[in-house]
């Protein structure tokens, strides 16, 4: 019998070792890691630079207090901020991002909405919760944070309609991850860019997922020519090592000021030695164009299924987050199923997308033989 709350559907493996893009259960059975812990292991399993800052910093202190200077804090602040306008906050997980976004939104304007958007995942904890378009998500959980409003995702009227001078801000995904893999276009998010600043509204995203290199840019937002306020991170940011960070306009800082917001954990020494190697690793131009060539190859190969596959709807995405859209529900879950039995690891988004998240340090031969699993299980 398990002493855990059954909160999550689990699978009956228990993955106990990981090398690389590999991953070993309890039973030493190997499987390819499409999934990366959700969009954690963003530089696999393992990896020397990360294990090397993780057992150097094991050894020295793992965790002061934010009652103290932080140099290292400092440091991967620094890189995050890419010599921009932004000051950071650091914390735990992505759902304490999302709350800290949200807390300095309404802040920082004085007003109280927050427009996000249908089928969004923004996180579990009561103001990431009610910013999660999601309506099964939060049932069972009222009363949630009022002011929150859900819009039509790539549709401008709407949006048009509900901004005014009480909309404190717009929060996205320039992916959506949870929700079934749907990229915003590019036309709409720049005119949302445009009609927040006009409108005096903070635009929050939330690059949770998308973010640390997954989609062949740092920032998923970069290929969009945009500028956010207030941007969200955590998952791959220490590859593992719980840590989320909130990145926000320098002319916030007022809002946060000494007392207004705080945290034990966030960015400690264990955590910040870890973000900083990988940081470091992630934002390099040609790790980065290695992403979003591999990225193209995958999408490119499956893509062809959509033409040899009478399961296959679409496939979307871009960078090493792609999504297969199945014909149904059912479809789906036989799919994980199959691709586990033939070791490879897949998960789902929305209710019948496939959702595959290799590690960015994939190789291209495992690529390959991730394609032809993919594609052997979806031709049958
Ligand atoms: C886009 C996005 N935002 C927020 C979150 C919440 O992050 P966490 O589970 O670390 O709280 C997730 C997690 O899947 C996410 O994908």
């Amino acid at each position: 019998m398990s002493h855990l709350f059954p909160n999550y559907a689990r699978d009956e493996i228990d993955l106990v070792v990981g090398s690389g893009s590999y991953v070993f259960d309890q039973n030493g059975t190997k499987y390819l890691d499409f999934m990366s812990g959700i969009a954690v292991s963003n530089l696999g399993h393992h990896h020397p630079k990360v294990m090397q800052a993780l057992s150097e910093q094991s050894e020295k202190i793992w965790h002061s207090s934010n009652l103290y200077t932080s140099n290292l804090q400092e440091k991967v602040a620094e890189k995050l901020t890419m010599g921009k306008d932004y000051l950071a906050f650091f914390c735990n997980s992505g759902t304490e991002a999302n709350e800290a976004a949200i807390k300095l939104a309404r802040k920082a304007t004085g007003r109280s909405k927050i427009l996000s958007f249908e089928q969004s995942f923004h996180g579990r904890t009561y103001g990431a919760l009610s910013a999660t378009g999601q309506p099964a998500l939060q049932a069972g959980f009222f009363p949630i944070v009022e002011g929150f409003e859900y819009l039509p995702y790539n549709q401008l009227e709407p949006l048009k309609q509900h901004l005014n001078e009480e909309v404190a801000a717009v929060m996205l995904e320039v992916i959506q991850g949870e929700g079934g893999i749907i990229p915003a276009e590019k036309e709409w998010l720049q005119a949302v860019a445009a009609l927040c600043k006009e409108n005096g509204s903070l635009l929050i995203i939330d690059e949770i997922q998308t973010g640390m290199g997954r989609t062949g840019t740092f920032f998923a937002f970069e290929a969009y020519q945009i500028e956010p306020d207030i941007i969200t991170i955590a998952k791959a940011l220490a590859n593992g090592i719980p840590v989320g960070a909130m990145l926000g306009k320098s002319g916030l800082a007022e809002a946060f000021g000494p007392g207004s917001h705080g945290t034990t954990f966030g960015g400690n020494n264990l955590a910040m030695k870890v973000a900083d190697a990988v940081v470091s690793e992630i934002n390099q131009p040609e790790f980065l164009a290695a992403v979003a060539k591999k990225g193209s190859y995958l999408k490119a190969e499956l893509t062809k299924l959509i033409v040899t596959s009478e399961k296959v709807l679409d496939v979307r995405g871009k960078g090493l987050m792609i999504g297969i859209e199945l014909d149904s529900a059912e479809t789906l879950q036989q799919t994980i199923q199959e691709l586990k039995a033939h070791k490879l690891l897949a998960i789902k988004a929305g209710k019948n997308v496939l959702r595959l998240l290799p590690p960015l340090t994939i190789s291209q031969d495992e690529l390959a033989d991730g394609v032809e699993i993919i594609q052997a299980v979806l031709s049958n």
